[in-house]
């Protein structure tokens, strides 16, 4: 149901190397209604735009994304929100609006008090290149106003791609979400919405409550998730860089990647969302859980594979070649170009266009 002409389109254009995992992943893809291979924009096209704002959701919608990505945190008065960190430190002006609690969750705020944050000129700061005036003071979205976002386009409608981040932090945020999405709904197309967690026990909790929606299981190396070969922690490495020190992580064994893509199957996921290694390393490389063999396995054991995060054509190569379904990307727009499905505008035009 997703952008049926950009998969058909895109298939033919897989690398050799990719066709014969490419087959079973884009049959497992279309099973579920989920679009092959997938576009997910990672917290927006946040790229190009404050991650997680109105016009990172809204940008990527008009890019031609599959889904927009978030990170569901839940308000002191039950409002379920869209941040990504456990804090609002490094996104917001929260250490000056809110000097007593600027360490504190995202659940020790009100909504309005989110609401009274300033999410966009963090990022005029860190990325000046990509700088706008109108990026500052925008605010914390909310779920029904990134639902809004995905559905205002007829001719543009992404699904929602929905990670329930420390949910430790929010019992019963799996019930308010499938509540939430219940009554606006969104669960009635099948794929509109995957569910995503790194936590066994909240998917399962999301595998109750909504059955029927696709789930992955994220994964990486490290506590909570996969046990690494080698036991040496960052600092014994004597590494400076932490990408090169992931990079050289392995699973245990076969039998431990083995076992959680089992541990998936059995929360009721429909497929997995491993990290990558990047060519050029940086803070979003991790260990490679994308390697030929890993993905063979997982569409062996009937289960898609969706990797985070992948900005660059040469990891978009690299990835698509070793047989991964679908990438977080916070460059919409350069994914959607490698697939061959470019927008007729600019993600500038696009941004100017909606007055941002
Ligand atoms: O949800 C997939 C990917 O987003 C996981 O990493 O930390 O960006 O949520 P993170
Ligand atoms: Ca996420």
């Amino acid at each position: 149901m997703f952008n049926a002409i950009g998969r058909v389109c895109c298939l033919a254009l897989l690398p050799m190397a990719g066709l014969a995992e490419a087959g079973q992943g884009a049959e497992l893809a279309r099973a579920q209604g989920i679009a092959y291979p997938a576009v997910i924009a990672h917290r927006g096209a946040s790229y190009d735009a404050p991650e997680s704002t109105a016009p990172a959701y809204l940008l990527a919608r008009e890019l031609g994304a599959d889904y927009l990505e978030l990170d569901l945190q839940r308000s002191s008065d039950g409002i379920l929100v869209a941040v990504h960190d456990d804090n609002l430190l490094r996104t917001s002006d929260v250490a000056e609006r809110f000097p007593e609690r600027q360490s504190s969750p995202v659940s020790a705020f009100t909504l309005a008090e989110l609401k009274s944050l300033d999410v966009g000129s963090w990022f005029n700061k860190a990325y000046p290149e990509r700088a706008r005036a109108s990026f500052k003071g925008l605010q914390i979205q909310t779920l029904d106003e990134v639902m809004d976002i995905a559905a205002a386009n007829p001719q543009r409608q992404p699904g929602l791609y929905i990670e329930t981040k420390v949910p430790g932090l929010f019992p019963g945020i799996e019930a308010d979400l499938g509540k939430g999405l219940q009554a606006r709904g969104w669960l009635d197309q099948p794929g509109r919405v995957v569910l995503q967690s790194f936590d066994r026990n909240s998917l399962a909790l999301l595998h109750q409550q909504m059955p029927q929606v696709p789930k992955i299981l994220l994964l990486w190396i490290g506590k909570g998730s996969i046990e690494p070969a080698a036991q040496q922690t960052f600092a014994e490495s004597g590494e400076s860089d932490k990408a090169a020190f992931y990079a050289r992580q392995q699973p245990k064994d076969k039998a431990e990647f083995e076992r959680w893509l089992d541990y998936a199957k059995a929360a009721g996921a429909i497929g997995t969302g491993p990290s990558a290694a990047l060519a050029e390393g940086g803070a979003q490389s991790y260990a490679d859980l994308v390697q030929p063999w890993m993905n063979q396995l997982s569409h062996d054991k009937g289960l898609l594979v969706h990797v985070y995060t992948v900005d660059e054509a040469v990891d978009f190569r690299k990835v698509m070649a070793a047989g991964v379904d679908g990438i977080f990307t916070n460059r919409s727009g350069q994914l959607l170009r490698y697939f061959a499905r470019p927008s007729a505008h600019s993600e500038a035009q696009i941004l100017r266009a909606h007055g941002y």
